[in-house]
């Protein structure tokens, strides 16, 4: 943990309660302050022989780790000097009373452009665990990125035995081309993107492609100890399985919530996830390799098939390294070993998860492909049968609008959002094995920035249904602003009279792997006000329309009112 000198600390935290005795507000304001201050640069980096630009934080890759404790006080400033726009995203905090800082682009905020400066306040209110920070503008997340640990207060404990030494691995993707023009270019192609030229850990590739040999993350292990190992999928477009040769891993926390131990062989995230895992070194001394392969369940989705390899090194090995056993890791569509770590996610206590619901919303997710109307289709219309790839909620693809969706409610500016997202698909049928695939004629979604609004305090059921539309596929759909219970889940339609639920120790997540072909039930209590983006964090779904927001109206009095936004928020 960085520590900050005492006395700084003791400093910081006067200035709060002075600060806090003058306020008349009662929002959050948390135990003591962490001050970060964040310069957006571009950065010359060398991998896979080829050197390029990429845009990072503080010329570091990948970005600094924000080290707090449960309650504190965060204030980044973020300092933009490249010629690019960017935000952050503070993944999986919840922003109690501060969406404004939350951080999407064009849903709570306008990007912050060339050598402007915004800084992002909030509270960490009831939150510890492995979060991370990222860019939520175009694809810059492929590269500005880093982790975000929350430790308990002081003196609480873990739920488990201490752990000898704790380690960060980042999960991610890399492409040699620059993400920016890559999303553009793919957008504006109606196709798919090229897949990532490598996957990551911790931003090293590993020995198995070209011109990487060395280029390796390592970590060092004394016989004997147990390991914290805060997992983090930062990729792009890729869900991924890793594993460590030989050794188990034991699940203790998912998306910074406590759960039961789960011991298992391998694990699969996908974007927006994180795990906490307990593995000991409890083999013969040795290089064991740490392996991050595809998890790839659409039908026709191309996806890199070389390994990332980091190495899980004991004090003593000799260098030739173990390479990792083939049945460590999966093969790249084996759903059941996804569903078997999924159905190993339990709270670690009993939950409070409402047993009513006042609102309940069927929301399809899925792929489309839309006729193509270019005057050049060779270049505009590389989808499916000449079409445009398109990704849709209940057959809207979502388009953002042109100033931030939360600016335009506060302001009442009108125009750019409409209120009729549907709670429900305008058509049912049989959403997976009776999906329409005859493309494009068929398969087209509307375009829309429909959102959906919600009275404050609304316990909502979301049932999120995969359809079969081109392809059925294992979405991670991620929810701003809320941890939600994953209450259900379950192959094919979703059926109300045979779904069984969880609503004892459902897993409390942010992110969640709809399984391929079948839908996943969540529920959460809309006690938040603002606009909060969901979407599914597969950055090209998300590109192609895969979203909506939610809008919470405020309840009643001051701690139930959102705040009026900082005097330094972007404009558009
Ligand atoms: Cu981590 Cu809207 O995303």
């Amino acid at each position: 943990m960085a520590n900050l000198p005492t006395s700084l600390v003791l400093w910081l935290s006067l200035i709060s309660y002075v600060y806090g005795v003058h306020a008349t507000t009662q929002w959050p304001r948390g135990s003591s302050t962490r001050f970060y201050d964040f310069k957006v640069q571009t950065m010359r980096i060398r991998k896979l022989c080829n050197t390029k630009n990429i845009v990072a934080i503080n010329g570091i890759f990948p970005g600094p780790v924000i080290y707090a404790q449960e309650d504190d006080r965060i204030i980044v400033k973020v300092t933009n000097e490249t010629p690019f726009n960017t935000t952050i995203h503070w993944h999986g905090i919840r922003q109690k009373l501060s969406c404004w800082f939350d951080g999407p682009s064009y849903i709570t905020q306008c990007p912050i452009q060339a050598s402007q400066t915004f800084t992002y306040e909030f509270t960490l209110v009831n939150q510890k665990g492995t979060f991370f920070w990222h860019a939520h503008f175009s694809w810059l997340r492929a590269t500005v990125y880093g982790a975000f640990v929350v430790y308990p207060k002081t003196g609480v404990p873990y739920p488990f035995k201490h752990p000898f030494e704790e380690h960060i691995i980042i999960l991610g993707e890399h492409w040699n081309q620059d993400v920016v023009q890559l999303e553009r270019s793919t957008v504006g192609s109606g196709g798919g993107p090229p897949v990532a030229d490598a996957y990551t850990i911790n931003g090293h590739p590993g020995p198995n492609y070209n011109c990487s040999k060395n280029d390796v993350y390592e970590i060092n292990v004394v016989p004997g100890k147990t390991y914290l190992l805060r997992l983090i999928h930062a990729g792009l477009n890729s869900e991924n399985f890793f594993a460590i040769a030989n050794h188990k891993l034991t699940i203790v926390e998912a998306d910074a919530e406590y759960t039961k131990p789960f011991t298992t062989d391998r694990v699969m995230l996908g974007p927006g996830q994180t795990l906490n895992i307990l593995v000991t070194a409890d083999q013969p001394t040795g290089k064991y390799s740490m392996a991050m392969g595809p998890y790839s369940s659409g039908q026709g989705v191309a996806f890199q098939n070389i390994l990332a390899i980091a190495h899980f090194q004991y004090a003593g090995a000799l260098t030739n390294s173990v390479s990792l056993p083939a049945n460590e890791l999966p093969s790249v569509s084996d759903n059941l070993a996804v569903k078997t770590v999924m159905d190993g996610l339990r709270s670690l206590y009993t939950s409070n998860v409402s047993k009513e619901i006042d609102t309940n919303l069927f929301i399809t997710i899925g792929l489309n492909v839309q006729k193509c109307h270019s005057k050049t289709p060779k270049q505009n219309c590389r989808g499916i049968n000449n079409g445009i790839m398109a990704a849709s909620m209940n057959n809207i693809s979502f388009i953002k609008p042109t100033i931030s969706l939360l600016e335009a409610y506060y302001k009442n500016i009108n125009g750019s959002y409409t209120e009729d997202f549907p709670g429900a698909p305008l058509k049912f049928y049989d959403f997976v094995n009776g999906a329409p695939n005859n493309i494009p004629n068929d398969t087209q979604s509307l375009n829309g920035t429909r959102v959906k609004v919600l009275e404050y305090g609304t316990r909502v059921q979301l049932i999120l249904q995969n359809t079969g539309t081109v392809t059925t596929e294992n979405h991670p759909i991620h929810l701003h602003g809320f941890s939600f219970y994953v209450v259900g889940y379950g192959s094919g339609n979703y059926n109300p009279k045979i779904a069984n639920f969880n609503l004892v120790d459902p897993p409390y997540m942010n992110t969640i792997g709809v399984p391929v072909g079948g839908w996943t039930a969540v529920r959460f209590v809309a006690d938040n006000p603002g606009v909060w983006f969901i979407h599914c964090h597969l950055d090209l779904h998300q590109s192609w329309g895969l979203g909506t927001a939610f809008i919470v109206k405020n309840g009643k009095g001051e701690l139930e009112t959102l705040p009026h936004p900082p005097a330094d928020l972007p404009r558009c």
